[in-house]
């Protein structure tokens, strides 16, 4: 206690925690700083995406100077001025001023886009309907070709695949290239489903109202959930009265590497190593040894040489020793007084108890494995 307090007061000890503040200000700088490097600016878009990335922006700023500078004042006056100000070059320089700016993420990609679509983006700013003409669709689709309408991919714009319905991939997944001008348009299912149009539950689903629902664990086919309604069964599973049931793979010969130890799970099964002091063993730690090395003695489950099956013995013999002489003061007791023998008795059993307990193994095992001892 007193050293403690002393530690404490010791002056040097504040430059050890003036280092450890420094370091972890540094360790809290570094990673701000070094965040922005690992921003999103990596993810790299496709075409059809920047180029919503660009015309996102380009709404942005297009709807952030719709009301102009001019304000107060004559009403007819101020809208005519207003109409005129809605094409003007004033506010395309605005724009263009702030184009891609706002962003936080794919700013680079929004700049060279800009850049490329500079003319055509002016062409809809003064001869387009800024009401009814949607910028995306004019830019993107039209104009520079990067997207298809929703439900088209590729170069060509093909519709994507869909079943009687109109529904594309049958409602249960996307078509490859979506609104894009890439990919190949085949269905890319959800979990659970598959088929050219996801029409079909995948392996180891269900069909339960029209949408597809997983078996159970064990089963590889299944007409419901439960365990019972498998039809065949999950590897490491086998089908016993109509259920399917975990196969205990280690029960099987072999099954593990000789130094290792068998874990049984549902379905499956593990390969642990046997602690370095087994050859072969059955569970986990030094005391589940079954077989030992060369010279090694099997004790209680542990491979011992032959010091420490000595210290282990005469440890025992020891305590066993110490034992009877408690029972001889036990014995010297009750013959003054049987409450103080009954206190000692008391007192040997929880000692007696509570050394075999902690003992590495107890008395009571040597000498059941004493005639096997060499
Ligand atoms: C379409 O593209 C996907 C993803 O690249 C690919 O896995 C699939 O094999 C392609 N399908 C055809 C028919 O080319
Ligand atoms: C499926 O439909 C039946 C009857 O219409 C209903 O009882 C059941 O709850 C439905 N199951 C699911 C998962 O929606
Ligand atoms: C011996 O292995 C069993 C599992 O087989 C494990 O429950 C037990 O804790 C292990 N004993 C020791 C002392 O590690
Ligand atoms: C017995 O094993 C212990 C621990 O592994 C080791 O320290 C000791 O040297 C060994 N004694 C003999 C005689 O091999």
């Amino acid at each position: 206690m007193l050293n403690n307090f002393q530690y404490l007061m010791d002056p040097n000890s504040y430059k050890y925690l003036w280092l450890c503040l420094l370091f972890s200000c540094q360790v809290i700088l570094c990673k701000e700083i070094s965040t922005p490097s690992t921003d999103k600016n990596i993810n790299v878009l496709n075409e059809c995406q920047q180029c919503k990335v660009l015309t996102d922006s380009f709404n942005y700023w297009f709807k952030k100077t719709s009301r102009g500078k001019y304000e107060g004042g004559d009403v007819a006056w101020e809208e005519a001025k207003l109409k005129t100000y809605a094409r003007s070059e004033v506010r395309l320089v605005e724009i263009q001023e702030g184009l891609c700016s706002e962003l936080k993420a794919n700013k680079d990609q929004c700049y060279s886009l800009a850049d490329v679509a500079e003319n055509v983006l002016e062409n809809w700013y003064y001869s387009e309907d800024h009401d009814t003409v949607n910028l995306y669709t004019w830019l993107c689709i039209q104009k520079l070709q990067n997207c298809c309408p929703l439900s088209h991919y590729g170069e060509s714009c093909s519709p994507c695949p869909h079943n009687l319905n109109n529904e594309i991939c049958s409602g249960n997944g996307k078509c490859h290239g979506d609104g894009t001008r890439e990919g190949n348009g085949t269905c890319i299912c959800k979990s659970g489903y598959s088929g050219n149009l996801c029409e079909e539950c995948a392996e180891k689903f269900f069909s339960e109202n029209a949408s597809c629902r997983p078996c159970h664990a064990a089963c590889a086919a299944c007409t419901g959930e439960s365990l019972d309604d498998c039809i065949t069964c999950s590897n490491g599973w086998e089908m016993q009265e109509n259920t399917c049931v975990d196969i205990n793979e280690c029960a099987l010969p072999q099954v593990c590497e000789n130094d290792d130890y068998c874990i049984n799970q549902e379905g499956t099964f593990l390969c642990e190593k046997c602690d370095d002091s087994c050859k072969t063993c059955t569970g986990p730690g030094r005391k589940n040894c079954s077989t030992c090395r060369e010279s090694d003695i099997l004790i209680s489950g542990m491979c011992l040489n032959e010091s420490q099956k000595n210290k282990i013995v005469n440890d025992a013999k020891k305590r066993v020793l110490t034992y009877f002489g408690l029972l001889l003061l036990t014995k010297v007791t009750f013959r003054s007084s049987k409450i103080l023998a009954a206190v000692v008795v008391l007192f040997s059993s929880f000692y007696i108890y509570h050394t075999e307990d902690t003992a590495e193994v107890p008395s009571i095992d040597l000498y059941m494995q004493s005639s096997e001892l060499p």
